[in-house]
């Protein structure tokens, strides 16, 4: 999949891919907290994670799973050198909200920390709705909120 002639290229993470992965979860997840090394692991075995390439230099991860014909993110993180660039909101419109797949049907569900604005801003830019909020849902007693987006909805 590529992206309009900029040098970036969408497609499944493989194993190969572990070790550029592994470097941008540790900077934002510690071993405890939200998504592990093992995690990311398991779900690059079952396919379940994209990334956003330039030259083989892994600058965004996504990992996701389908429920029926909806989708659920499991979990997203920019490089750290790569962010406020655009590129988070470049991989999920192109994966889920691009009008021309055949695929485009069906909705785009996520949570999120109550206190991680830059993330809720990126799923607000990209009109995801509020539908939700689970109360002390993460180990530091935060709560999540759950966003929505139909697939078709502009
Ligand atoms: C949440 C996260 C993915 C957002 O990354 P990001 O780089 O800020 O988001 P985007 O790639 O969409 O970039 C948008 C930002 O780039 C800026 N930007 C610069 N050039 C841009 C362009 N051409 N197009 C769009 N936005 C651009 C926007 O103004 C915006 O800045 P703002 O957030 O200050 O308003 C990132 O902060 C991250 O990896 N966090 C750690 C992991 C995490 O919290 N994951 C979510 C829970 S699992």
């Amino acid at each position: 999949m590529n992206l309009q002639g900029n040098g970036f290229v969408i497609r499944r993470a493989f194993s190969d891919d572990e070790a550029q992965l592994e470097f941008i979860r540790s900077f934002y997840f510690g071993p405890f907290l939200s998504w592990s090394r093992e995690d990311l692991k398991s779900q690059v075995e079952r396919g379940q994670v994209w990334v956003l390439t330039s030259e083989e230099c892994i600058l965004a991860y996504l990992s996701d799973r389908e429920v029926g014909d909806d989708i659920e993110v499991l979990s997203l993180a920019v490089s750290p050198r790569h962010l406020q660039r655009g590129l988070m909101e470049k991989l999920m419109s192109e994966l889920y909200f691009d009008q021309n797949k055949a695929a485009c049907q069906g909705s785009v569900f996520l949570e999120v920390h109550e206190k991680n604005q830059r993330a809720i801003r990126l799923y607000e830019r990209l009109n995801f709705v509020l539908i939700g909020r689970r109360p002390v849902y993460y180990s530091d007693g935060g709560a999540a909120l759950v966003f929505k987006r139909d697939r078709r909805s502009g």
